[in-house]
């Protein structure tokens, strides 16, 4: 029996994954620019800057029932006013599909949001976080250096931004006094 070689890898240095099978896209401030509180601190950024990159690796089709996806994402170190770069945030379409979050290196936080409110998780290499069905999910680097993740959701989850871009996530990270703080939404 011949053996296969694996055809994706994960660098556990990088965080970052390699092979055919992978795709990659990237997140600037321009495209987001609907997510920060501080709009005028935003103004004075470049809009083309890089917030985040993400690479995925879908075995199966997107949709599908049954499979699992791996992505690695690593926010840049920066911030909007005191805000904290961060990603979208997102549910997933099937809001009971869960997802399991690695920290692979830097430091960041988990921003979570269902009924019961707002709440957060800090991230720190090694850190493993569960994020259960029904939760919104957004993450922030806190930190001065990249913060990479490691992602893993079911196939057929999909993202759901739209109530994200309508309502925010209620509260936001922030750097208060040099410290990550989850703030109220004003
Ligand atoms: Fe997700």
């Amino acid at each position: 029996m011949v053996r296969g070689v694996p055809i994706a890898q994960f660098d556990f240095s990088s965080g970052m994954l390699t092979g055919p099978v992978i795709g990659r896209t990237s997140k600037t401030l321009g495209e987001m620019t609907w997510a920060w509180r501080d709009r005028t601190a935003l103004t004075a950024l470049d809009p083309a800057t890089i917030v985040y990159s993400v690479e995925y690796w879908k075995p199966v089709e997107e949709g599908r029932t049954g499979g699992l996806f791996m992505g690695t994402t690593a926010i840049e170190p920066g911030r909007v006013g005191s805000e904290y770069f961060m990603t979208q945030g997102h549910f997933h379409v099937l809001r009971d599909r869960p997802e399991f979050y690695l920290t692979v290196a830097g430091e960041g936080g988990l921003i979570l949001m269902d009924e019961a409110g707002t709440r957060w998780e800090q991230m720190t290499p090694g850190s493993l976080h569960y994020i259960p069905g029904g939760v919104a999910h957004r993450v922030a680097n806190t930190g001065n250096a990249r913060f990479v993740i490691l992602a893993c959701w079911p196939s057929d989850a999909g993202h759901d931004y739209d109530p994200i871009r309508q309502t925010g996530f209620g509260a936001r990270l922030l750097d208060v006094n040099g410290k990550p703080a989850l703030v109220p939404e004003r």
